[in-house]
């Protein structure tokens, strides 16, 4: 029997997940099926539906905007990247049991490691934002052991909360948060924006002496090409731009191994889905 998998989110037309699945279940020769599901964002409207997908079968989904929280509280059992991210992208129903996963983390440390080609072992990361983009980040940083991990805000008072939240997890990892305006003279190997800045085409306030020369300037956002974070990071010259294309497929590729125990090839869908960065 074809099994049954879906992304959930509101909106979800602009979804990238069945594509990407789509072409992982061709190449492994699995016998799946995937589609989007348009989620209600009234009170319950998550749970309905997740409810109805399992009534019918479905064997496993990804979560996107805004339901990750509502799916972190549906969940019976949390990895401990979705503990931390207080946050889950991809669900497996098994035997009446709902497994949550956080697979964003990992997906942006491959993508940087194996893609990028840039170990973040004794690396100086400097993460902008605060928000679930970040704490979905910490804990796959700090395992791959960064040097030193800060996190920058607009609203310092969140940075400085979540470092000192995330420090007993940190693996022995300098944990710092401060205000964007407070990096005085620190310079980075790697400079994270997991601000939700570039979705509105704006910019978190840094000083661009914050990139070391040769530095990996790394947007979260997908497709919305140079924004203004990497044409900072490019006008200060000393800097290698890219957006989360890769984060986007490598995080999709865990998800499929852990439902289908088949590790899916990601550079040629990558090469599909990249946009240029102009
Ligand atoms: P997500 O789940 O995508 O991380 P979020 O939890 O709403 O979204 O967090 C958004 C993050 O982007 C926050 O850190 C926010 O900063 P504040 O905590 O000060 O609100 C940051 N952000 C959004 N727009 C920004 C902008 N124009 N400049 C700088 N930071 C911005």
């Amino acid at each position: 029997m074809t099994d049954r998998y879906a992304v959930i989110g509101n909106p979800i037309d602009h979804s990238k997940s069945p594509l990407i699945h789509g072409l992982f279940a061709k190449a492994a020769d699995q016998d799946m099926q995937y589609s989007t599901l348009l989620g209600e964002t009234s009170p319950g409207g998550f749970a309905r539906a997740v409810d109805a997908f399992r009534a019918e079968g479905g064997s496993g989904m990804n979560v996107t905007v805004p339901f990750k929280t509502d799916a972190f509280a549906y969940a019976t059992e949390l990895s401990p990247d979705a503990q931390l991210a207080g946050a889950v992208n991809a669900l497996k129903f098994e035997d009446g049991r709902v497994l949550g996963q956080n697979f964003d983390g990992i997906g942006l440390v491959r993508d940087v490691q194996l893609n990028l080609g840039l170990p973040i072992a004794g690396r100086r990361v400097l993460v902008l934002g605060a928000g679930g983009a970040t704490r979905g980040a910490l804990l796959p940083l700090a395992r791959a052991g960064a040097n030193t991990i800060v996190i920058a805000n607009r609203t310092s008072e969140k940075a400085r909360a979540l470092a000192q939240d995330f420090t007993p997890h940190a693996k022995g990892v300098t944990v710092q948060g401060c205000g964007l305006d407070a990096l005085d003279d620190q310079v980075f190997d790697i400079v994270f924006n997991a601000t939700s800045a570039s979705l509105g085409a704006e910019m978190p306030v840094i000083s661009p002496s914050v990139f070391a020369p040769g530095a990996l300037a790394y947007d979260l956002v997908y497709g919305k090409g140079l924004t203004p974070f990497l044409r900072l990071a490019r006008d200060a010259g000393r800097s290698r731009v890219v957006d989360g294309v890769g984060m986007l497929v490598e995080q999709a590729a865990e998800a499929f191994e852990w439902w289908r125990g088949v590790r899916p090839d990601t550079r040629e869908v990558i090469t599909r889905l990249t946009v240029p960065l102009v």
